[in-house]
């Protein structure tokens, strides 16, 4: 009988990219994708632990599968991931959740397979987790979710130690991969049909200080540009504080390097900026805009928030309301602050009470919708070019896609358009979407 595997992922693209990795090793020890976890032979949790809520929704999945753990001794549960990078976390795991087969961490999903094995020769939980890990392993295949579109890692880890963020020590120091191997990377991906890459990173813009030689983030978007067949290039996360104007000329004549920036700023006030270490003020982020919208008129800016960091003062918030004003992004994804332990912000005794934060996301959110509306009013009655992504999961006659903008827009269509580019003339603005018709 064949085997079946269910993946279940949390966190960014890091993790939706490991995920992938893990899929194309459980396919080549014959196992098949499955959605439903009664049917499944292993269960995998690739976990994230950012934020409070991304993890507690691990425990509560894990407690949930006890039942069929009973009814299924043979099933295999593994739990792997940023959470599985923290000691805390790991002993939550191996104290409350004994039917917990494998532990594994980030930098030794390549060992899957063997660590599948030996759970079986031995019957025993496996932990294997590399606490601070600076080898890469290279050329690891993955089973990419889509054929037309790809992340590729550049880097791994992070040394900026925002002050609430626990990513460095999850996924350990920053290390570049080698440009040939990325390159030969994307060249392959390009022979299979992919139109798109996402270069990825926590802080791509620091790309390659930890080569032997010279070679800028800038240089290897130049190299991307030239591969043939690719006709997309994005990348994420870009650090304000490491945007260099040799990639903002980069990106300004890159055919293919697409109109979207994601620059998280996190907060607006110059003074909470310094509690979080993020080495820039307000006054630098927004001369850093006004530069990127002069080089790149038509570019889509988004970010990343956060409401009530430690000490975070109604003055303070009023800042970032004014940036984000000034800024007028395009998108965001705004955060509560969540004390994550280990981190220098979670002792600090100025914590913000939670209704304080809630008010104060509420309000942030009531600023910046009208803003992505009225950005998006920009795109009316206009042609714009989509690569075609999906079937709607409400109506299957409704396609959705994205521009170079990143907007995603939704109109009707065949569903063999997936993976192709179409112009689409915008007749409808959300304050998330567009909406419009192919005229070609
Ligand atoms: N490396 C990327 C972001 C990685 S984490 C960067 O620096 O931009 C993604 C986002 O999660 C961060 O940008 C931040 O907004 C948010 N985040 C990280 N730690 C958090 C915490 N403790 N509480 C709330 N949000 C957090
Ligand atoms: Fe976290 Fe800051 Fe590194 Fe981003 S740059 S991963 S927010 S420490
Ligand atoms: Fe990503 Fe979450 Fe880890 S955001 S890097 S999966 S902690």
């Amino acid at each position: 009988m064949t085997k079946k595997y269910t993946i279940v992922t949390y966190g960014c693209q890091m993790n939706e990219h490991d995920s992938e990795k893990m899929s194309w090793l459980l396919e080549n020890m014959g196992y098949k994708p499955t959605e439903n976890k009664n049917d499944a032979n292993i269960i995998i949790y690739n976990t994230c632990i950012v934020r409070e809520n991304a993890e507690l929704k691990v425990y509560g999945q894990l407690g949930s599968l006890k039942d069929l753990k009973r009814k299924k001794p043979d099933l295999i549960i593994a739990v792997c991931g940023c959470m599985m990078q923290t000691e805390t976390a790991r002993n939550v795991v191996l104290d409350k959740y004994k039917h917990v087969d494998i532990i594994f961490g980030t930098s030794n999903i390549h060992k899957l397979p063997q660590l599948i094995d030996r759970h079986n020769q031995t019957g025993e939980t496996i932990v294997d987790v590399v606490e601070d890990n600076r080898e890469i392993v290279e050329d690891i295949s993955s089973n990419r979710k889509y054929t037309f579109k790809a992340f590729v890692d550049i880097m791994y880890g992070c040394n900026n130690f925002c002050t609430y963020c626990i990513v460095p020590y999850t996924r350990g120091r920053e290390r570049s991969r080698d440009p040939k191997s990325i390159i030969r990377e994307i060249e392959q991906l390009a022979q299979d049909g992919c139109k798109e890459v996402t270069l990825l990173g926590q802080n791509v813009n620091s790309y390659g200080k930890t080569l032997d030689y010279h070679f800028t983030f800038a240089d290897l978007l130049t190299e991307v540009n030239k591969i043939d067949g690719i006709e997309r290039i994005r990348f994420m996360t870009s650090h304000p504080k490491d945007l260099s104007d040799d990639l903002i000329a980069a990106m300004a004549q890159l055919d293919k390097v697409c109109e979207h920036l994601h620059l998280p700023v996190q907060a607006g006030s110059s003074r909470i900026l310094k509690a979080m270490n993020r080495k820039y003020t307000k006054e630098d982020y927004l001369k850093l805009v006004e530069k990127i919208k002069r080089a790149i008129p038509d570019i889509a800016i988004t970010t990343d928030l956060i409401v009530g960091f430690p000490g975070e003062t109604e003055e303070d918030f009023q800042e970032t309301l004014d940036l984000v004003k000034r800024v007028r992004y395009d998108s965001a994804f705004t955060f509560l602050y969540s004390k994550r332990e280990g981190t220098i912000a979670a002792k600090k005794e100025n914590q913000v009470p939670d209704e304080v934060k809630h008010e104060r996301f509420q309000r942030l959110l009531d600023t910046m919708y009208p803003i992505f509306y009225e950005n998006n009013m920009k795109y009316q009655n206009k042609v714009v070019e989509v690569l075609v992504e999906e079937v709607s999961k409400n109506n299957k006659d409704i396609l959705s896609g994205r521009t170079r903008t990143g907007k995603l827009v939704h109109f009707q269509g065949d569903k063999d358009l997936i993976g192709k580019f179409v112009s689409i003339k915008i007749t409808e603005i959300k304050t998330f979407t567009l909406e419009g018709f192919i005229i070609q």
